[in-house]
């Protein structure tokens, strides 16, 4: 993995004549530029829009300028994609030490925060396996430099941080991330923080009566792995939130095999889990003042002898039976048990699920938006306020009784299909829903088509895992 893990700050701008930095970034509003920037822009055919990169004619300047837009359309997210381009920028052209001017005068931390965020996120690259020069990374610090807020710069820092270090567990394959892997880092992670890390093996959690994800996992040689992490920082008394993620570390599919073009892609199939780690181990960092509970079920699904076939009768740990229509929908059995077990050994304030769950979320909302679907219309209203502040859309789809009939089954409670060729991300809340307690809010979240894939995002690497809506869930959280 390389990234930024953190930024330098420096007050004083007579310090920028340090040597030592290759490149010196400067910011400017496209409507506040003097008539001499106007015309650099101009004379590369730019105007000062939000990234746009505008270089000295000197070729000795360590000087870049970059636009911010018109300043009366200024947003976070767009501090986000101009600090992008600016480390793209330097990332390409290999500089090691940068510094970048503050672009903050009065728009308050939440821009300090979203433009260090952008710096960080930006800065990652998945380079692990190329022992070529294409390996090296060059870029060794990032400095902030005047009057910016130091502890939203730094809060971002922090969180973006733990973005990359999830787009890594997506990044890696699925013989490297395996259970075990996840298992261990949320060991690290929960050390940081002062958690309770729990880990059941498969013979306990099949004990224990989680009979649809020991299931999906009876067809793989690869230890599966039920995580528990938790997080007490605030007042015993106050109710848990609680993050459930799909842990799936590789898919191809079982006995309903999938094809076999772009299955490599199905490494990416724990990003639910990587959301779920990213959050709590930014909490490790940021310590705040709630509790929190993150729970992973983690497996391959494979084929062979043992596996599980279509047809097969699974009971889930709330008692639920399930009929396995189709091995590949799998998402929504291991995460049935998990959602079963948050919903019976706690009294969560609500549970959040993440999970890359279906195909067609990303025929309805391509790689732009994550489904969401929920029980609870408060919760979705407050879901999409902070949507809107870290620019990770989602989009609501419905989930009316009608489509949880789809899911029953004649010789089950359940089973895991919808209606063929109808709504199938919805079919997959539907049948989710059926495990969550009665009165508990909770919502979920199909990252499918926004966990990799993402394009157009200057601080997203293209091919790579997005680490997206890690920072939705903590500025949700408040912490
Ligand atoms: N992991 C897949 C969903 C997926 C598909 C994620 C493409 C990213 C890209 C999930 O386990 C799956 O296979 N879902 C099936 C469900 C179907 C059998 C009802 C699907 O979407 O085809
Ligand atoms: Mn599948
Ligand atoms: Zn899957």
């Amino acid at each position: 993995m390389a990234h930024i893990k953190k930024l330098n700050f420096l007050k004083n701008h007579k310090d920028l004549n340090d040597e030592k930095f290759g490149m010196v970034a400067v910011p400017t509003f496209s409507d506040k530029m003097d008539k001499d920037l106007k015309a650099l822009f101009e004379s590369q055919n730019k105007t000062g829009k939000v990234g746009e990169l505008a270089f000295e004619i000197d070729s000795n300047s360590r000087i870049v300028y970059y636009g911010l837009g018109h300043s009366s359309k200024k947003t976070p997210e767009n501090f986000r994609r101009a600090a992008g381009e600016i480390i793209t920028y330097a990332i390409n052209n290999k500089y090691d030490e940068v510094a970048v001017e503050c672009p903050i005068t009065d728009e308050g931390e939440y821009y300090c925060q979203a433009f260090s965020e952008g710096l960080i996120l930006s800065s990652y690259r998945f380079l692990n396996y190329l022992t070529d020069e294409r390996g090296k990374y060059h870029l060794k610090s990032i400095t902030m430099v005047g009057s910016c807020n130091e502890d939203a710069a730094k809060k971002g820092a922090i969180i973006a941080s733990a973005v990359c270090d999830s787009r890594d567990l997506g990044n890696h394959p699925g013989n490297i991330a395996t259970p075990s892997k996840l298992a261990n880092f949320a060991k690290e992670v929960g050390k940081k923080g002062g958690m309770k890390v729990t880990i059941f093996d498969r013979e306990e959690f099949t004990k224990m009566g989680m009979g649809s994800f020991a299931g999906v996992a009876q067809g793989t040689n690869e230890p599966p792995k039920f995580i528990i992490m938790e997080y007490n920082g605030g007042k015993k008394e106050e109710k848990p939130v609680i993050l459930v993620g799909k842990g799936l570390t590789f898919d191809t599919g079982g006995v309903s095999l999938k094809p076999g073009l772009n299955m490599d892609q199905m490494k990416f199939d724990m990003c639910g889990s990587a959301v779920v780690f990213g959050a709590m181990n930014a909490i490790a960092s940021l310590k705040p003042k709630m509790n929190v509970v993150a729970i992973v079920p983690s497996t391959h699904n494979m084929l062979g002898g043992s596996a599980i076939r279509p047809g097969d009768i699974l009971t889930a740990y709330n008692g639920k039976t399930i009929e396995v229509l189709n091995t590949d929908a799998e998402g929504r059995l291991i995460l049935a048990d998990a959602l079963s077990y948050a919903s019976k050994h706690y009294d969560p304030e609500y549970i959040l699920d993440f999970a890359t769950l279906t195909g067609a979320v990303v025929i309805t909302l391509g790689h732009i938006a994550t489904g969401l679907m929920s029980n609870n219309e408060t919760l979705v209203e407050n879901i999409k306020v902070s949507s809107d502040n870290t620019g990770e859309h989602v989009w609501q789809l419905p989930l009316w009784d009608e489509y949880c009939d789809q899911v029953k089954s004649d010789v089950a409670d359940v089973k895991n299909l919808g209606s063929p060729g109808q709504a199938g991300t919805i079919a997959g809340a539907a049948f989710l829903k059926a495990f969550v307690g009665k009165d508990i809010p909770w919502a979920h979240f199909d990252v499918a088509g926004t966990s990799y894939k993402v394009e157009n995002r200057s601080y997203i690497q293209k091919n790579s895992a997005s680490g997206q809506v890690i920072r939705l869930v903590l500025d949700l959280l408040g912490a």
